[in-house]
């Protein structure tokens, strides 16, 4: 049996289709030549089609930002201005208060911004309290700027963990009373996708006069979120991150939106050109002018205005209507998991009490990850992920009952790396109910025939399993040097020519 299907209707159905990459093709083990069914979102999603035309062409009147004078600056800024207020509009943010900037290639870097410049901000504030459930990118930045990191618990018991356990928040705050600097949290998980109630975290820290800082990258293309859900300014966000290649703009840069206040009269941790009024040989002024003075240099102009088309189109369809769709997809795929003999879905399985976005891990009883993950893609050409996905405490915290019952010597680095770590399936708008079914039925081959498939793989010292005769380096499937010279050809340049 399959999920129910999931219907659209127009604009929808028409924008569900207009992504890069949906008709890609690869060979497989058996020789089949197949669809790939993109389950990897969590990761990188693809890229939206109407968007990337807007970049494109751009490229008829590109030039850098930063000046008003000839006709295709003019335009660059133009574009990039749109751009941010199409961030500030999607998180409904009061521009008077918030600013939204671009930094890097995701929200890694706006990341360690944050965390340098909340830090220098209130160094008397030493503490932050950080979610157990985050990516490495929502903790490590903090480790390394702030004096002290905890770690804030979940609810519930592994491997059915929750959200952030609020009660024990509350605890930490009182008991790290004028030391907290901020609470930092994911919106939602990009391991198990369980959503973190952001603004009752929000209420709670200002209460003890500590910031949020929400990473919203595993959030925003799957459902709608402001910066306060009430108005109530006690529950708005003081800063939110995420990153645009997970929002089908791909090449993108990472984006925050903080309110103004972190940063004024403070130093921007990066200077350069663009973002001072004045410069003598002596000394310098920082312009008062916001986005500006937060990026300094030439900005990533295209990708920009890629990730605003992008959150235009969303904007217009409804982030409601996005939830609702995938929300009927998500259910009906944890029904069919939860089904299968053997399965363990990772986190709170019950929606309702622990709600989620489209993000499942999973393992069958008895595999190794890395079996499952390479299977599914050599013989289904499903795309999924398998690993820790850069979450090890939460990953290790969530598989913890397993690991004690396998009993691993720790110093046994092979057997851990096997067996430490989830297949992980996560969605985008673009998904159809045919990649769920081929992901469905290639875990069902798999547990028909394991005989069958674990004779067909040998694993390597890291724990990754390769098919012992079936080989599909890169270069067999996408080779940029070939790439290149058909171009040059269309030119009538050859390689001897250069
Ligand atoms: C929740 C979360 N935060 C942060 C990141 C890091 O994003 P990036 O690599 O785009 O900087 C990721 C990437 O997987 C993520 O899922």
């Amino acid at each position: 049996m399959s999920p129910d299907p999931v219907h659209y209707h127009q604009p929808f159905d028409s924008l569900h289709r207009d992504f890069f990459g949906l008709d890609t093709h690869y060979h497989l083990a058996d020789g089949r030549i197949a669809r790939r069914h993109y389950l990897d979102s969590a990761a990188s999603t693809l890229a939206l089609g109407c968007a990337r035309h807007v970049a494109d062409e751009l490229l008829d009147h590109y030039a850098n930002t930063h000046s008003d004078l000839h006709f295709s600056a003019r335009i660059a800024n133009h574009a990039y201005d749109w751009a941010h207020g199409q961030v500030l509009k999607f998180v409904r943010a009061d521009a008077e208060r918030y600013s939204a900037f671009f930094a890097g290639s995701g929200c890694t870097a706006t990341l360690n911004r944050l965390a340098r410049g909340l830090a220098t901000r209130r160094p008397e504030r030493d503490v932050v309290l950080v979610s157990l459930l985050e990516h490495h990118a929502n903790d490590l930045p903090h480790r390394k700027h702030a004096g002290q990191v905890i770690h804030i618990p979940l609810v519930g018991a592994a491997p059915a963990l929750g959200a952030v356990d609020l009660t024990a928040l509350e605890r930490l705050l009182e008991q790290y009373r004028d030391r907290v600097n901020y609470v930092a949290v994911s919106a939602a998980s990009n391991v198990t996708g369980i959503v973190n109630p952001v603004h009752d975290i929000a209420a709670l820290a200002h209460a003890h006069n500590a910031w949020v800082v929400v990473d919203a990258s595993q959030y925003l293309a799957h459902a709608p979120l402001a910066i306060s859900d009430t108005g109530a300014q006690e529950r708005e966000l003081d800063a939110l991150v995420f990153s645009g290649h997970k929002l089908y703009a791909p090449g993108s840069p990472g984006v925050a939106v903080a309110r103004r206040a972190l940063f004024e009269d403070s130093e921007p941790d990066e200077v350069g050109g663009g973002m001072v009024d004045d410069v003598s040989l002596t000394g310098y002024q920082i312009t008062a002018r916001f986005p500006d003075r937060e990026e300094a240099g030439t900005p990533n102009i295209l990708g920009a205005v890629q990730l605003g088309a992008v959150l235009n189109v969303l904007q217009r369809l409804g982030m409601a209507q996005v939830h609702t769709a995938e929300q009927q997809r998500l259910r009906g795929l944890l029904a069919e998991l939860a089904a299968l003999p053997g399965v363990r879905i990772y986190g709170d399985p019950d929606l309702d009490r622990t709600p989620r976005l489209g993000t499942v891990a999973f393992n069958l009883d008895g595999w190794e990850h890395g079996l499952v993950a390479a299977v599914l893609n050599d013989y289904f050409n499903v795309a999924v992920r398998n690993g820790c996905f850069c979450a090890h405490p939460y990953v290790r915290e969530l598989l913890k009952p397993e690991l004690w019952a396998l009993d691993l010597d720790p110093d046994d680095a092979m057997a851990i790396q096997r067996w430490q770590g989830m297949v992980r399936a996560s969605l985008g708008l673009y998904t159809m109910d045919e990649d769920i079914e081929a992901l469905l039925a290639g875990l069902r081959d798999l547990l028909a025939r394991p005989d069958h498939y674990r004779a067909l793989y040998q694993a390597d010292a890291d724990g990754n399993f390769h098919h012992r005769t079936f080989h599909a380096p890169a270069t067999t499937l996408f080779d940029p040097d070939a790439l290149l010279e058909r171009a040059l050809a269309r030119l009538n340049v050859t390689a001897d020519m250069l």
